[in-house]
């Protein structure tokens, strides 16, 4: 198995995203030790902003493609995904290789491969929560992903902002997602 993990956050070491995609990650590879490991850190590493150029350029879809499991790290910054996470999904949402538009309408060509995706939000967005109109985060990830033929599992740790107390429950609770996820 080929897993491919992506980080994106800024925060470094204190970044929630990466510990729960190393946690994930961590448990992928106990359950199969042979799994090769593929690591791209969108924030020491970025892409740059898609130009018309970079479609000469498929390496980063043709990593997308290989990975059998891609665990995403995805904090929210204004509501929405990091730039730098964005700059990737520029490069694997590419006509006729993920997906394609028939007379019936766009349809998925990367189905069969697991995608998990690691949320941190400062904020709390469930439905009928006073900022769930904000939410383009898990919202936006879900509709690419399903654009692209995957439906991906998502662990969030949220309200990180609402003081230390509620920081250390959410992510005991998301680190404790991470073990139903990987099972
Ligand atoms: C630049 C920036 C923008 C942010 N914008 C939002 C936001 O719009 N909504 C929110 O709930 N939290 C926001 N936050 C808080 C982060 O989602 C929170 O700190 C989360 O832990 C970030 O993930 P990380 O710990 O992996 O870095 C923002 C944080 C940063 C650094």
């Amino acid at each position: 198995m080929t897993v491919l993990h992506i980080d994106s956050s800024i925060t470094g070491e204190n970044s929630v995203s990466r510990q729960l995609t190393s946690t994930i990650v961590g448990r992928l590879t106990r359950a199969d030790p042979s799994a090769r490991v593929i690591y791209r850190d969108l924030a020491s590493q970025p892409l740059d902003h898609l130009t018309l150029e970079d479609f000469a350029d498929s390496s980063t879809l043709d990593e997308f493609l290989a990975a059998e499991t891609v665990v995403i790290g995805a904090p929210m910054y204004n509501f929405t995904l990091p730039s730098q996470l964005k700059a990737w999904i520029d490069r694997i949402l590419v006509a006729g290789r993920t997906f394609r538009y028939t007379a019936n309408g766009p349809e998925g060509l990367a189905g069969g491969k697991r995608v998990i995706v690691a949320m941190a939000r400062g904020g709390i967005y469930d439905a009928g929560s006073p900022a769930s109109a904000l939410e383009h985060l898990e919202s936006y990830l879900r509709g690419v992903f399903d654009f692209i033929g995957i439906t991906p599992e998502f662990v969030a740790a949220d309200g990180l902002n609402f003081g230390p107390e509620q920081r250390d429950a959410s992510v005991k609770a998301a680190l404790g997602e991470t073990l139903r996820l990987a099972a």
